[in-house]
């Protein structure tokens, strides 16, 4: 029988993207596919552990053995989040939008002379940010993602600074590597050791894997 290192944990997965209403029939959204956030959470089922996913809008089945939760909005996902808390490992890999509309509209917007109609927007919660800081129901290992197109590892060492979280899996998302709805991803593992000091990250380069490889690697790490 395979080894189920995680066996007794609790593992809270976010995944997707975020739909942020601009009135009943539109949204604002983004490029991301789930793919890594279910194929963790996958991953972290086969281990032993205790899963809940927290998953915007995706067209991916509910891995098995996993509670599925399944949100709109970044807000959405905040509160559901922290309903599924206590956890022993949080990991943030949803896409979530950074601002909503803060004029959604009650009907559908329609056209007219006046011209168009502008799109005041206001920031999300930060989900990541908000769990990393909490005092008593702070997960004790909180790990986020960082997808950027330029300046990776010095935009994710400064994230884990500014989010207070543990580890970052910072991957690049330029378009022409395909990692956004594709099935292979290249990462790097920051890990903080100590105090939220950019001198404590230690920076672990992975070579380019599947989705289900990387998902495989970090679960054994977090098990280690
Ligand atoms: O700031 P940025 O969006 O690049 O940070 C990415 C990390 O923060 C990811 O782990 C993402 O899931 C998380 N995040 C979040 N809530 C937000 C924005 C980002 O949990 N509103």
């Amino acid at each position: 029988p395979r080894p189920r290192p995680l066996t007794g944990k609790r593992v809270l997965i976010t995944a997707g993207p975020t739909h942020e209403a601009i009135d009943p029939v539109r949204y604002i959204a983004n490029r991301s596919s789930g793919k890594q956030g279910f194929a963790i959470a996958a991953a972290a089922q086969a281990a032993g552990a205790d899963v809940t996913l927290v998953s915007g809008p995706v067209e991916l089945r509910d891995p098995a053995g996993v509670t599925v939760i399944r949100v709109e909005s970044a807000r959405d996902m905040l509160h559901r989040v922290e309903a599924a808390l206590p956890a022993d490992v949080a990991i943030f890999a949803a896409a979530v939008a950074d601002w909503r509309v803060a004029n959604e509209g009650e009907q559908k917007l329609k056209k007219t002379s006046a011209g168009m109609p502008p799109l005041q927007l206001v920031e999300n919660p930060d989900i990541l940010a908000t769990i990393s800081k909490l005092k008593d129901k702070r997960p004790p290992l909180v790990i986020g993602f960082a997808a950027e197109t330029e300046h990776l590892i010095d935009n994710a060492k400064a994230k884990i600074a500014r989010k207070g979280c543990d580890w970052i899996v910072a991957n690049d998302v330029s378009p022409a590597l395909g990692v956004m709805g594709g099935d292979r991803n290249t990462v790097h593992l920051l890990t903080r050791d100590g105090d939220i000091n950019i001198d404590n990250i230690k920076v672990d380069s992975w070579p380019v894997m599947t989705k289900e490889q990387v998902a495989a690697e970090l679960v054994a790490k977090i098990a280690k």
